[in-house]
């Protein structure tokens, strides 16, 4: 049926158009603002306990915010390698990182260099206060000096060592080629053992391993399992001489812009998907280090409470060295906040 199109008809059928947008698929979101895009980059295998909380954070995001907001997540350093992640970070090209606190000395904040010390956090339950203590405000304080917002913390659990050749007393690492993640402790770790450090990218670290470049490493069983380490990799040491934490950091000024509606959402994907991600590492390292063991590619050590006492005492002098990069005062205060006891010599 033809109609004559009255002004009032207009008025009308404009008043059903907007009634009737969502049903012919226009909607609110017709006339939404686009979804705000999170770009979720990380170093790691999707099946890597980081891995899956990012996919899982994604999940959750999108969910609690009714789809205001979209994460899209770039694993294995498909879109930034380790230390330009950072960068992009600061820049705002990517907004959401889950960097190993070793990696924070290029951002200039060289204080979380300290719990890479050795053995000082070897132990779950104090690694864990450690990272809860108020101690904590002050370091992040300081990452948000460089527009940097730490959401949480990621326990990702204790190191192991692995090489081609038996890693079982501290002599063994003389002259190997070791890699470490860009921490100066851990540059002073692998000297005091007589190795020589090497900082080389995670994404980079299987073929340098396989290649010759670097003789060995030290990482946590998911990471070996995940990257196929083990393939390149004779020997595994179980050491516990370090730790592997995350930081979830946004940049500042994107999570201050976020509008009102989309922070609860959001945080509550933070809070969730770093309960996943505790729980999941604790799981999958045990369950790593077991299929190493049982791919029978690799011989696995776990040091002797003998061995690992000369260990500590070949590696506490990096705690004396330290004291002049952190000043004796903030070591102090570490090993209250952690309840650290130094052994006495
Ligand atoms: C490493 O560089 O060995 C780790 O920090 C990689 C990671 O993010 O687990």
């Amino acid at each position: 049926m033809k109609y004559k199109v009255t002004r009032r008809a207009v008025l009308k059928h404009a008043g059903l158009a907007l009634a009737a947008a969502p049903v012919l698929g226009f909607g609110k979101a017709a006339f939404a603002a686009d979804p705000i895009v999170i770009k979720f980059s990380h170093v790691v295998s999707p099946d890597a306990p980081k891995g899956k909380s990012a996919l899982l954070f994604k999940e959750l995001a999108e969910k609690y915010t009714d789809g205001k907001v979209t994460v899209e997540v770039y694993p294995n350093s498909s879109l930034y390698k380790d230390k330009e992640e950072l960068e992009a970070l600061q820049l705002g090209s990517v907004q959401l990182l889950a960097p190993s606190i070793s990696k924070f000395g290029p951002l200039g904040v060289k204080e979380f260099d300290v719990f890479d010390l050795p053995f000082l956090m070897s132990d779950d339950v104090r690694a864990r206060q450690m990272m809860s203590s108020p101690m904590m405000g002050e370091l992040n304080a300081k990452l948000e000096d460089k527009g940097v917002e730490p959401l949480a913390y990621w326990d990702n659990g204790t190191h192991v060592y692995t090489a081609n050749v038996p890693l079982i007393a501290p002599d063994d690492f003389r002259g190997l080629k070791m890699r470490i993640q860009g921490s100066k402790v851990l540059d002073a770790v692998a000297r005091q053992l007589g190795a020589i450090p090497q900082i080389i990218a995670f994404g980079e670290l299987y073929q340098a391993l396989q290649t010759g470049v670097a003789d060995g490493e030290d990482n946590v069983p998911s990471n070996i399992w995940t990257q196929k380490l083990y393939d390149v990799q004779k020997y595994l040491t179980v050491s516990h001489h370090g730790r592997l934490t995350y930081s979830l950091i946004t940049n500042k000024k994107f999570w201050d812009s976020l509008p009102a509606d989309v922070r609860p959402g959001l945080d509550r994907a933070v809070k969730e998907s770093t309960d996943f991600f505790d729980d999941t590492a604790a799981k999958d390292n045990v369950d790593a280090l077991e299929k190493i063991k049982a791919s029978g590619k690799v011989q696995v050590h776990v040091l002797t409470d003998e061995e690992k006492k000369a260990w500590i005492e070949k590696l506490m002098p990096v705690h004396a060295e330290m004291q002049s990069r952190f000043g004796k005062d903030f070591i102090d205060r570490i090993y209250k906040a952690s309840g650290f006891v130094p052994p006495q010599s």
